[in-house]
C-alpha cells in the first residue's frame, strides 16, 4: 500500500493577511507526517505527529493559538482513532498543555476510557508526565483581539460561529492502517465548558480499516447533530468513492440543520479528498510523493516532496 497522508487547518473564511502563513502550516504538518509513514510508521503516529506540528503553530485554532470561551481563557477539544481496532481516546475542556492530541492518544492507550474532560483530563496529564504550562502561554494577540471583538453586540455572528483553524489529519499507512486525529479551541467566546464535536467519537473523526478514516472541521454543534464523521463512512460503507461521501455528508449537513464545514477523508484504497462547504479551507496531502495544498474551492497546487 502506497501511504498517504491529509491534513486540514480549518473550514472558514481566511483573512488575505494570514492565508500564506495557513499554506506553509497545513503542508509542514503534512511533510511531518509523510515523513513518519515513509519510514514505514504507523498511521496513528502520522496522524498525532502531523497534528502536533498544528496545535504549535499560532494560526491555528487548535493548541497555542486557541480561540478563547467567554470569559476569555483556552479549553480545548481533542480525539484519535486506530482504524485498526476501532480504539479511539479523546479529551475536552482541557486547559494547560500544549498538546492536548498526544494526550487523547494517552487517554486511548493508557486508560480504559475514551474520553476525559476538564479537570480530570489535567490530573491524568499529570500523571502522566505531561508538561503543565500556564494556560496564557496558549493565548496569542489575535485571539485575545478576536475574543474582545465579539464581546459587542452586534459583532459578526459568522465570524464568531464558525470554529476557524480547528487542525485535524486522517492517513493510511505502507500496511494499509488507517487512522484520524483532530484537535481544536472550539468556537469563539463559546460557554465555559462548551464541548464540540472534535472530542466526539463519529464527529470530530472515525477511523475503520474496512473502510476509511475522516477528520472534520467547522460549526460544531451542526457536525455533532449528523455526526458527520460516522456518516461519511456510512456513504462509503454504501460504495461511495471519499468525495461522493464528502459531498454528500457535507449537502445533508447544510440542508438538514444549516451547517457549514469541511472534511478530509481517505478510504481503504488510498483513495482520497478534501471538501468544504464554507468559503475556505486550508489542506494539504501528500501521496507518491507529491505534496498537494489548496484553499479555495478547485485549487490544488502540486509539488514534488523534496
Ligand atoms: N469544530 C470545532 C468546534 O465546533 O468546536
Amino acid at each position: 500500500m502506497k501511504p498517504v497522508i491529509v491534513v486540514h487547518g480549518g473550514a472558514g473564511t481566511i483573512v488575505k493577511e494570514y492565508e500564506e502563513g495557513y499554506r506553509t502550516g497545513v503542508k509542514r504538518a503534512a511533510l511531518k507526517g509523510y515523513d513518519c509513514l515513509r519510514q514505514k510508521g504507523a498511521a496513528l503516529t502520522a496522524v498525532e505527529e502531523a497534528v502536533v506540528v498544528l496545535e504549535n503553530d499560532p494560526h491555528f485554532n487548535a493548541g497555542y493559538g486557541s480561540v478563547l470561551n467567554e470569559e476569555g481563557d483556552v479549553e480545548m477539544d481533542a480525539i484519535i482513532m486506530d482504524g485498526r481496532n476501532l480504539m479511539s481516546g479523546a479529551v475536552s475542556a482541557v486547559r494547560c498543555i500544549a498538546n492536548p492530541i498526544t494526550l487523547a492518544r494517552l487517554v486511548m492507550e493508557k486508560t480504559d476510557h475514551m474520553l476525559l474532560t476538564c479537570k480530570g483530563a489535567s490530573l491524568f496529564a499529570k500523571a502522566q508526565g505531561i508538561p503543565e504550562i500556564p494556560n496564557e502561554k496558549l493565548i496569542t494577540e489575535r485571539s485575545r483581539e478576536r475574543w474582545k471583538t465579539n464581546l459587542h453586540p452586534g459583532s459578526n455572528p459568522v465570524v464568531s460561529q464558525i470554529g476557524l483553524g480547528t487542525v485535524g489529519a486522517v492517513a493510511i499507512d505502507s500496511e494499509g492502517n488507517v487512522a484520524c486525529a483532530t484537535s481544536t479551541g472550539g468556537l469563539t467566546n463559546k460557554m465555559i465548558g462548551r464541548v464540540g464535536d472534535t472530542a466526539c467519537i463519529g464527529s470530530g473523526g472515525y477511523a475503520d480499516n474496512a473502510f476509511g478514516a475522516v477528520s472534520t472541521t467547522g460549526h460544531g454543534e451542526s457536525i455533532m447533530k449528523v455526526t458527520l464523521a460516522r456518516l461519511i463512512i456510512n456513504h462509503m460503507e454504501q460504495g461511495m468513492s471519499p468525495e461522493e461521501a464528502a459531498e454528500a455528508g457535507l449537502k445533508y449537513m447544510k440542508t438538514r440543520v444549516n451547517g457549514l464545514g469541511g472534511v478530509i477523508v481517505v478510504n481503504s484504497s488510498g483513495d482520497w479528498t478534501a471538501k468544504f462547504s464554507t468559503k475556505q479551507m486550508t489542506w494539504a496531502a501528500v501521496q507518491d510523493d507529491q505534496l498537494q495544498v489548496g484553499v479555495y474551492h478547485g485549487e490544488k497546487d502540486t509539488m514534488p516532496v523534496g
